[in-house]
């Protein structure tokens, strides 16, 4: 079965063609034309230039997807099974461009339309190559839009166990790295500059919502700890890798604590990272760590560092899961979900 992925909820025009079999999907041909040089002078992604930049890229993507798969255009009616469209959460405008792309593609080649949970989308990266992952899974997803503890029991079972009260954990990197002045998007630079240090020293950040009890985060005050800490010190400067390993630090702490917890609690056979900040390699090595010491024996699984930040063939691979078992959405009732949850 090949589907044909679209994604264009944020500042990435995504398009991909997967193949699926069994439990898992094979990526034939995976594009994505990213925005970071434009939004990047205004630290953020402006809505309306996204858009603008979308509405240019997208067919020209989906037109290298396809070629390299090997499907010709005149083949894509007899080739394809099905055609994926994030249709939230994301950007309205953004969204827009993506779904009315499916739309038309899906009306004119009469292959059926999949409408894709953007958050969805994150957690099949992990079934690219998928290596035997056993329900109950708790999936520690965090993004620069969400923070989210999940607990998938099925292919299509999910419930919300935990989430962030206020900004996300790749929205604090950003934020973060803005405080700092180290450009957008933050996660990548702080993590980079984080390296250059051995150890913290005397800087310490706290560590949010840690004990709560419950598995919600929060890091918005975490931004403000550290810019205290940066007002502070006349020296922040010539410090910067030390506050960046410690504000990391401080994030990783609180992710691994819950996702732990969240996973004793509802005995999960495996663990799965998703979402843009899964891209980091200290959360990466050191949530496997905790794994093996705390709970031996369940499978950790982490998508590939390309399938980490927004792509396409994760809304591919979201869309075999739906085709397998039927589950369309007629073009014509395609529509944007901007605040759309799990
Ligand atoms: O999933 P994604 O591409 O977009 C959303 O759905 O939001 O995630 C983007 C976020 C940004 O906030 C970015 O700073 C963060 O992922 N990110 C990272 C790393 N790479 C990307 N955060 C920490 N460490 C990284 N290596
Ligand atoms: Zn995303």
């Amino acid at each position: 079965m090949k589907i044909l992925g679209i994604e264009s909820s944020c500042d990435e025009t995504a398009a991909s063609i997967v193949e699926g079999k069994g439990d898992s999907v094979k990526v034939l041909s995976n594009v994505v034309s990213s925005q970071i040089d434009l939004h990047k002078k205004y630290g953020g992604v402006i809505p309306e230039l996204a858009a603008r930049e979308h509405v240019l890229s997208v067919l020209p993507v989906v037109e290298t997807a396809l070629k390299n798969a090997g499907i010709k255009k005149s083949d894509v009616a007899t080739e394809l099974n099905g055609i994926a469209v994030a249709t939230g959460p994301g950007l309205v405008s953004s969204l827009m461009v993506g779904i009315e792309t499916a739309k038309t593609l899906s009306y004119v080649h009469n292959v059926p339309s999949i409408s894709i949970n953007h958050i969805e989308g994150h957690v099949f990266a992990n079934f690219i190559e998928n290596k035997n992952i056993n329900f109950p899974a708790i999936i520690l997803t965090v993004s620069g839009g969400h923070t989210m503890i999940i607990l998938m029991e099925d292919f299509n079972k999910f419930t919300t166990l935990g989430e962030t009260r206020d900004d996300a954990a790749g929205e604090a990197f950003d934020k973060a790295a803005q405080l700092m002045d180290m450009g957008y998007p933050g996660g990548p630079a702080i993590s980079k500059l984080a390296q250059r240090a051995k150890a913290a020293n005397n800087i310490k950040l706290p560590r949010p919502m840690i004990n709560s009890g419950d598995l919600d985060f929060s890091f918005s005050g975490l931004k403000t700890a550290l810019l205290y800490e940066l007002q502070k010190d006349p020296n922040y400067k010539k410090r910067l890798p030390e506050y960046c390993l410690e504000f990391q630090q401080a994030i990783i702490d609180v992710l691994i604590k819950k996702t732990i917890t969240a996973s004793r609690g509802h005995e999960a056979k495996s663990i799965l990272l998703a979402g843009g900040v899964s891209a980091n390699i200290e959360l990466r090595t050191q949530l496997d760590q905790a794994i093996k010491k705390n709970i031996p024996g369940t499978l950790f699984v982490k998508p590939e560092l390309s399938y980490t930040t927004d792509n396409a063939a994760m809304i591919a691979s979201a869309g075999y899961f739906k085709a397998r078992e039927n589950t369309f959405t007629p073009w014509n009732k395609l529509d944007v979900n901007p605040t759309l949850s799990i």
